[in-house]
């Protein structure tokens, strides 16, 4: 059964590029993003690699771990290492999990028979503080993730973890929200006392809570 939004996700030790982890415990009060790419020394990697470098501040804003796996050794993590750093620009600053037995692909469900028997495809989990599973993707080794997107889809779980609020298609940090649904006009009234529009009674819009708009 692969792992489900909501489900409590496995903890598990890894060796990676920055040291032994248990990752629940890596994970400390925060959040974390877990992906997987299909090989070392592949252009695709080489790209997503650098870039995930180059947001890795923007992760740290966030309260956001982030760490790679794929099936290769820990020595040739350390050899691609140079060439991440060579070619795009940015150095590996987050640890790469070395998983040759597939012990935590196996776990996770990033082996994908029927697109490849052996190596991971392009899974992306989002694992809240509460190590339950807040979002999953999954990519073919063909195409290369939007690590924006990412970013953007962290931005809409962690105001809605705080606030009665939905994000609505292609939302953007500092953009109008919606009111949670399950909110009933009466309790949206105390939350949101400045009022919402609302061009339907179940589309209620209102100012992205805390923006500085
Ligand atoms: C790539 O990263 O370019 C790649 C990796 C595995 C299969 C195909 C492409």
């Amino acid at each position: 059964m692969p792992l489900q939004l909501g489900d409590p996700v496995p903890d598990f030790n890894a060796t990676t590029t920055q040291g032994p982890i248990r990752f629940h415990e890596w994970m400390g009060d925060g959040w974390a993003v877990l992906f997987s790419h299909p090989k070392d020394f592949t252009p695709v990697c080489t790209t997503e690699l650098g870039e995930v470098s180059r947001l890795k501040p923007e992760f740290d804003r966030r309260n956001v771990k982030v760490a790679g796996l794929s099936v290769d050794p820990l020595d040739s993590h350390a050899r691609w290492a140079e060439d991440i750093r060579e070619t795009q620009g940015h150095a590996l600053n987050f640890p790469l999990i070395a998983d040759p037995d597939r012990t935590i692909s196996s776990l996770y469900g990033m082996i994908h028979p029927n697109a490849d028997n052996t190596l991971t495809v392009r899974s992306v989990f989002v694992v809240g503080p509460d190590r339950k599973l807040k979002l999953t993707l999954t990519y073919p080794a063909s195409t290369g993730r939007n690590f924006d997107e990412i970013l953007r889809v962290i931005d809409s779980l962690q105001l809605t973890a705080k606030h009665s609020v939905a994000t609505p298609v292609n939302w953007k940090q500092g953009q109008d929200v919606i009111i949670a649904s399950s909110l009933s006009d009466d309790d949206a009234r105390t939350k949101f006392p400045e009022g919402w529009s609302a061009p339907k009674p179940y589309l209620r819009i209102v100012p992205q809570p805390g923006s500085k708009r």
